[in-house]
């Protein structure tokens, strides 16, 4: 059941141009106009704009670029993916807020998403910076897939991710085995797969996304500013966070839908059609080895596919992929 407060934001938005009385909104919701003055205060103290006329009523003028639970619920056109939203101003990690609420059996398609992350985790046991101007979030699946097949969840989330931005931004996005967006050679969004489960069962999987949208060069230090790039650097313009992330839950939906039901070929040529580097000279760390060859793709199960000097082609399942002119 929606709250009283997203119901009262759906009800506003819905008359964005004109004024809504005070008395039929507590008509509408059953709560005193006592009960509607006090949520419009928590409303303007989350960054809403509301006018307030004593004879006309209330209207919304402008909505928080926050992504608080209801701005992301209004207007997202998803069945199932991010009706429960867990939102945090800041948070060391959403991964770790996301496995506390898997264990606390939080439904299939919980998302959580932070303004600010002090402890972001990236791949490899990395650090993963996560500033305010970045987009955070982890979702929460269910899937009835062995465990196994998690890895394929990983390339299916940068397919669904680059079409999103994609499609919003126009930019050319590749995707760099086996889940990193690329613009250029710069990295614009980071995917981080973990699992729970038994052996033959999975219990849950925590994807989670990062995302740099509104970065300058000034956001961070030279270090990262020299293989990061984000929305706001590539294209000049400032990004609403709350459009992007309904644009990729949206295509997330759609993409593992069709996942779930035709299995991973659909996604694999998605994935291959936008690689980094493909048919050409990559080098190749694995845990003990440092080799190159040429990239030919992926198995049908997501595994990348070198071909090494002899022109024998080797499947590898775990990796680190860099190039020459780097
Ligand atoms: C990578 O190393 O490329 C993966 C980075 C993943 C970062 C995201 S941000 C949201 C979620 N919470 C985390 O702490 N990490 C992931």
């Amino acid at each position: 059941m929606e709250s009283t407060r997203a119901r009262l934001i759906n009800l506003l938005s819905q008359n964005r141009e004109s004024y809504v009385s005070g008395q039929s909104l507590s008509e509408q919701l059953g709560i005193s106009r006592n009960a509607i003055w006090k949520h419009m205060k928590d409303l303007e103290r989350d960054g809403y704009i509301i006018h307030a006329k004593r004879s006309k009523g209330y209207r919304i003028v402008s909505f928080p670029d926050k992504v608080s639970s209801n701005t992301i619920r209004w207007g997202l056109e998803t069945k199932w993916l991010g009706h429960h939203i867990i939102h945090k101003d800041a948070t060391p990690s959403t991964q770790l807020i996301g496995h506390e609420a898997a264990r606390d059996n939080a439904p299939d398609g919980t998302i959580i998403i932070a303004e600010e992350q002090t402890a972001g985790r990236g791949r490899m046991k990395k650090n993963w910076f996560s500033n305010k101007e970045g987009l955070w979030t982890t979702l929460l699946l269910r899937p009835s897939i062995p465990p196994n097949k998690a890895s394929e969840l990983t390339l299916l989330t940068a397919v669904a991710v680059r079409d999103a931005l994609h499609q919003l931004t126009n930019l050319s996005i590749g995707i760099k085995w086996p889940n990193d967006l690329l613009i250029g050679d710069k990295k614009l969004c980071g995917i981080l797969t973990e699992m729970q489960g038994e052996q033959d069962r999975i219990d849950y999987v925590l994807i989670g996304i990062g995302l740099n949208v509104n970065q300058d060069e000034a956001s961070w230090d030279t270090s990262i500013g020299d293989i990061a790039t984000s929305l706001k650097i590539e294209t000049g313009e400032t990004w609403d966070k709350k459009e992007i992330v309904q644009a990729v839950l949206k295509c997330f939906e759609d993409t593992y839908e069709l996942y779930l039901k035709d299995g991973f070929k659909t996604i694999k040529s998605r994935w291959e059609e936008n690689a980094f580097k493909i048919g050409e000279n990559i080098k190749i760390k694995t845990f003990h080895d440092e080799w190159a060859g040429r990239f030919l793709g992926i198995s049908d199960e997501g595994a990348l596919i070198v071909e090494s000097s002899d022109g024998t082609p080797i499947t590898l399942y775990s990796a680190e992929i860099t190039w020459f002119d780097r």
